[in-house]
């Protein structure tokens, strides 16, 4: 049976050594608690590292059956991969630019990468080590960027799934990191990469058009020959065990503690992995404001802290736990009276009844890091709030702000706001903390872990097959064969060709794509042939293209179906159209030339196109999507079709397509093999209206109405080739 092998850095589960003694205990953080209630479902395997250095051979063994009982499969890593891996690429780089600390904190050391590398090898061979066909690879999170492509040089055909927990920064921040390219290509070795936010993905597609030689078509992207999607997929937790936690004994009696030893104060809690990104230093000054301001608080409000140790071997968290040490010691010192400590601060990770006791007891919990990937904290407060009371007040630059919305949402940099968003909170009226509690407790019950899983899962699978039915649309091998016999048993074909993308590559001047030696040698040959009829259906105009096939037995179709040329005889032009809409839409697509530098304006006869492939990167997309919200209501009001394209946006008289202009030759004459080529969405129409019996072939791996597809124009020209005989040997390309 197929299995889903998940790897990430930290299992969920670490080791630590007491009396020579291994002993385990759950680990923190978001992945290991959130996918840690649900892996061990089926025959799922975890890979990871426990947590700590393990030496001898014999103790490796002793840990490693220790773990497999639980499904678990440790990678074991030495103290110099722990520090230069771990402390360094992963924390002292990766972490700090992914949540906008590079100028503050990123240490972009050389032999840091180095590792970096080797220790991501070294996950891929214990991936493949117990990957067998049909299993599923779901890879998580930042440590291990470079894994997915690793794997996808030895297993080709494997499921894998990349999800990110943390943010994907702006590529302005991105791309400080001198090995950018490499680990952008590293991700998309995956079929399907998650993130937890929509920006996130936003920034990621944004990244990766710029520093890859990539093609972007809504969410997928097209790398190679590989196409992979992006999306969001919010995290969820495990809501049941939260609602529940609250029933039991155990939770209850220390719930009654806490009720006690706060009673008359309102509590406030805050709980977070010791991180700078976590904004604790910031809170506690907000906190500090609140005493400072308001006298009227003193004794009735408590501060409930639990930070939990977390990478303190690197600099910059050891010193941040002794600053936030003093911090709580000071307000302390300032603010205690015998009776009443305004904060209660634990520098330790608590047992989950504890957890759930003051989740379910606290009156406010407190959330407000600078930067996080998701935020569970808050949706396991959420979950444990089965009376549906109680207050949360969440950072916008939490991802889980972008969906419990009914939270008190605050600027945690903002220290007035979170003050007084604090005091909102202790004062809120019951009626109030139900209607927001209730609407948070239901997304958090739908968008649960489960569902989390299965939506990334489903995906994966769908985007599997889409790869699949790709393969088998792909001219090649037995398909390729097939469309080569069918050409030399029939005797009257029809051959259309479309030109740019499809001949020949797009180029940033349009009059640089002119035909090459081999272009012309190919069409000679073809048209040769008395069995065939080449069309060459373009969207240039006809001038353009009788300057480069006039002379030739070609049949050209020019401007979509504007102008018609028969082999050698002279053009014409379809009659009964109009060209006075462009009194109107031409002084406004200047109006776009005029604000985006780069773009142009060609005319045609009955179409006007902007062109802005020459145009700053993003900005002739933003223009483009104007410009088309501008023309929607005068182009239907006027009978015209608006095209987006290639880097361009054409606007042309709705008759005009080349699926009608390819109809007026077929009904002239019958053929026993059609066949036509395309890339863009003017080749559609062409496709479409075709017999089923055509060869419809498209360029590019975008979704089509062609039956088949080939990569690119060097595909396009290799098949064209082995339609014609006796190719010289010595012919140069
Ligand atoms: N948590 C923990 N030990 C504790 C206290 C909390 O493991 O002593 C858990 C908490 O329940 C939550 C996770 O740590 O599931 C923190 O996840 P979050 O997404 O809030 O932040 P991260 O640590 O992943 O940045
Ligand atoms: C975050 C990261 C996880 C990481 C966790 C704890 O949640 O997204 O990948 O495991 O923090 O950090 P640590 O460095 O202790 O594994």
């Amino acid at each position: 049976m197929s299995k889903t092998i998940i790897v990430s850095n930290r299992l969920p589960i670490k080791i630590s050594k007491n009396n020579d003694e291994y002993s385990l205990s759950p680990s923190e953080g978001g992945l290991a608690t959130g996918l840690g209630s649900i892996y061990k479902r089926g025959d799922n395997v975890w890979i990871g590292w426990p947590g700590m250095e393990i030496i001898e051979e014999q103790d490796k063994n002793k840990v490693t059956a220790q773990l497999a009982e639980q499904n678990l499969q440790p990678v074991f890593l030495s103290q110099d991969e722990i520090n230069e891996y771990y402390e360094g690429f992963s924390n002292d780089v990766l972490w700090p630019v992914f949540h906008y600390y590079a100028s503050t904190y990123a240490n972009y050391k050389e032999s840091n990468w180095d590792f970096y590398k080797t220790v991501n090898e070294k996950f891929k061979d214990a991936i493949l080590k117990i990957a067998e066909p049909g299993d599923t690879i779901w890879i998580h999170d930042y440590q291990l960027l470079l894994v997915p492509a690793l794997v996808r040089t030895h297993l080709p055909d494997v499921s894998i799934g990349f999800f990110q927990h943390i943010p994907f920064p702006s590529n302005e921040m991105f791309r400080l990191i001198p090995w950018r390219d490499e680990l952008l290509a590293g991700m998309l070795g995956a079929d399907l990469i998650g993130f937890h936010t929509f920006d996130d993905v936003r920034h990621f597609l944004n990244a990766a058009t710029r520093l890859l030689p990539v093609t972007v078509s809504s969410n997928i992207i097209t790398y190679g020959e590989r196409s992979v999607v992006i999306e969001s997929f919010p995290m969820g937790i495990d809501d049941k065990k939260y609602a529940s936690l609250p029933l039991e004994k155990s939770v209850q009696s220390q719930a009654e503690i806490i009720k006690d030893t706060f009673k008359g104060c309102k509590l406030i809690i805050s709980i977070d992995r010791l991180d700078y990104s976590k904004g604790i230093l910031q809170r506690l000054q907000a906190f500090e404001l609140l005493l400072q301001q308001h006298e009227e608080y003193h004794s009735k409000i408590a501060l409930y802290m639990i930070v939990v140790p977390s990478r303190d071997s690197v600099p910059q968290y050891a010193q941040l736990r002794d600053e936030i040490d003093k911090r709580v010691g000071n307000i302390n010192s300032i603010y205690r009276t015998i009776e009443w400590s305004p904060i209660h601060y634990y520098y330790r990770s608590v047992p989950v009844e504890l957890l759930s006791a003051l989740y379910s007891t606290a009156d406010v919990c407190l959330v407000t890091p600078m930067r996080d990937g998701m935020n569970l904290v808050s949706k396991e407060f959420v979950a444990s709030r089965i009376h549906d009371d109680g207050v949360l007040i969440l950072s916008e630059m939490a991802g889980a702000s972008k969906e419990l919305i009914d939270a008190l949402i605050v600027n945690p940099n903002n220290t007035k706001e979170v003050c007084d968003t604090i005091i909102k909170a202790v004062n809120m009226p019951l009626e109030e903390q139900q209607w927001r509690m209730q609407a948070m407790r239901q997304i958090v019950t739908k968008f649960n872990i489960s569902h989390w899983v299965k939506i990334f899962m489903d995906k994966l699978k769908e985007v599997k097959q889409f790869q699949r039915s790709m393969q088998t649309r792909h001219v090649s091998g037995a398909t390729e064969q097939s469309i080569i016999n069918r050409y030399h048993n029939t005797n009257k074909r029809i051959i259309f060709l479309d030109y740019d993308g499809t001949l020949v590559g797009f180029r940033s001047d349009i009059d640089q794509a002119s035909p090459d030696q081999e272009l012309h040698y190919l069409i000679d040959n073809l048209v040769a042939d008395p069995a065939n009829d080449v069309v060459l259906i373009s969207g240039r105009k006809h001038e353009n293209l009788d300057e480069w096939f006039g002379d030739s037995k070609l049949y050209l179709i020019a401007e979509h179906g504007s102008w018609f040329k028969q082999n050698n005889t002279t053009w014409h032009k379809i009659s009964g159209l109009s060209d006075n809409w462009k009194n109107d839409i031409y002084p406004l697509m200047e109006t776009y030339v005029d604000r985006t530098p780069g773009s142009f304006i060609e005319e045609k006869s009955y179409s006007l196109v902007w062109h802005y492939r020459k145009a700053q990167k993003g900005l002739g997309e933003l223009r483009a999507n104007e410009l088309m919200n501008n023309l929607k209501y005068l182009a239907n009001d006027k009978g015209l079709q608006l095209l987006a394209g290639d880097k361009v946006l054409e606007v042309k008289n709705i008759e005009i397509n080349k699926g009608r202009a390819a109809l007026t030759i077929l009904d002239k004459k019958s053929y026993d093999f059609i066949l036509a080529f395309g890339d863009d969405y003017t080749d559609e129409d062409l496709f479409k209206a075709l017999p089923e019996s055509a060869v419809t072939i498209k360029v590019g791996s975008n979704l089509s109405a062609a039956k088949f597809y080939l990569r690119n124009p060097t595909e396009v020209r290799k098949l064209l080739k082995s339609f014609i005989q006796n190719i010289p040997v010595n012919y140069s390309m």
